[in-house]
């Protein structure tokens, strides 16, 4: 049976319907997806979902539990890294922990074991006792994890789990994502806007304006695109483009000095094309279609428009600047 089983959830506030009749299944071990622009409605499917906001209409199953009726065994089931941050500041990195397992019930006996293995497995064991003010955004985030982590929840949920890190800092919180499912026994339900993070994926469901618009693996997503784009150059681009378009059926086009066709499998057609024809080949490149092209083919918009601004590079940067300089 599916870990999370959501049917026909629809959430409105006032006239506005930030879910809009949505359904789908997560199964167990799976890292899931959740993938959609600023206000489509991740964080408020994720509410529902954590029982901390009740549906309109519709219901949703975690671990066999009803979200709206039995809240507090849904509770158990899983672990929040919520989109803003909720660690105290002025505690240190071990008492944030200890305070969690408390909460949730790890027995006395447990939770020493508990807090040092889940420390271990972000790599902050070493700064357990200092406070988490001293902390770099990276540094949070994956004490976050580790604290979701401590009860073992069968489900975890991040929202939105490396906005506003760089890039490197958030290539190394993945490290740790991916490793969790294994490692852990755990499913991961997890959003962003980042479409490149989402390829980690098993499987993906995209929200637009409160629907889900598609779902499937990163790789089934990516075939809606229609296929791998090739580009080439050659020492005569007219007689190649007739030659190309005559022996293999393919739609040739030029920019910038390059002939390009979309097709699929476009790896094992490169070699075909350059064998077959006779003008001398310069160069040659081959795009593979991007979650983000999936995305501009369904909704005709980048999934980060709204995101992507000069003003979050500025910030981004200045956010770097100043971890480099605590350093
Ligand atoms: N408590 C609330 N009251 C009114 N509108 C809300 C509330 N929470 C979210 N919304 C609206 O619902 C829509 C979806 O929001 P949200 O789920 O936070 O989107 P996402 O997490 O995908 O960015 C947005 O238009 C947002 O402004
Ligand atoms: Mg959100």
């Amino acid at each position: 049976m599916p870990v999370i089983i959501v049917e026909n959830l629809s959430k409105r506030f006032g006239d506005l319907t930030a879910v809009d009749n949505i359904s789908f299944e997560v199964d167990e071990g799976d890292i899931f997806g959740f993938l959609g622009p600023n206000g489509a409605g991740k964080t408020t499917t994720i509410n529902i979902l954590c029982t901390l906001l009740s549906p309109t209409s519709g219901r949703a199953f975690i671990a066999g539990h009803d979200c709206s009726k039995e809240p507090s065994d849904v509770r158990k089931a899983i672990g929040i890294v919520f989109q803003d941050t909720t660690l105290d500041k002025d505690l240190t990195a071990y008492e944030n922990m200890m305070l969690h397992a408390y909460l949730y019930g790890v027995t006395r006996g447990e939770i020493k074991t508990r807090i040092d293995d889940a420390l271990r497995f972000v790599d902050l064991y070493a700064r357990r006792d200092d406070l988490v003010k001293k902390f770099s955004g990276g540094m949070k985030r994956r004490l976050e994890v580790a604290r979701g982590m401590v009860h073992r929840p069968k489900v975890l949920f991040l929202d939105e789990p490396t906005l506003g890190l760089d890039p490197q800092t958030r290539a190394n919180l993945w490290e740790f994502i991916v490793e969790l499912p294994k490692k852990h026994n755990a499913t991961i339900f997890m959003t962003t806007h980042y479409m490149e993070e989402a390829e980690v994926c098993d499987k993906i469901a995209i929200i637009d304006n409160g629907r889900i618009i598609a779902s499937g693996t990163p790789e089934e997503l990516k075939k809606t695109v229609g296929g791998d784009v090739i580009y080439i150059k050659t020492s005569d681009n007219d007689k190649a483009k007739l030659e190309i378009e005559g022996l293999f059926n393919l739609n040739v086009s030029e920019k910038n000095g390059e002939l390009f066709m979309t097709t699929l499998k476009g790896d094992a057609c490169i070699p075909e094309i350059i064998k077959a024809i006779g003008e001398k080949v310069l160069s040659v490149r081959l795009q593979r279609p991007t979650l983000n092209d999936a995305f501009l083919k369904m909704t005709g918009r980048q999934i980060r428009e709204q995101n992507g601004t000069a003003e979050d590079t500025v910030k981004e940067a200045v956010r770097a600047y100043r971890r480099r300089s605590e350093k």
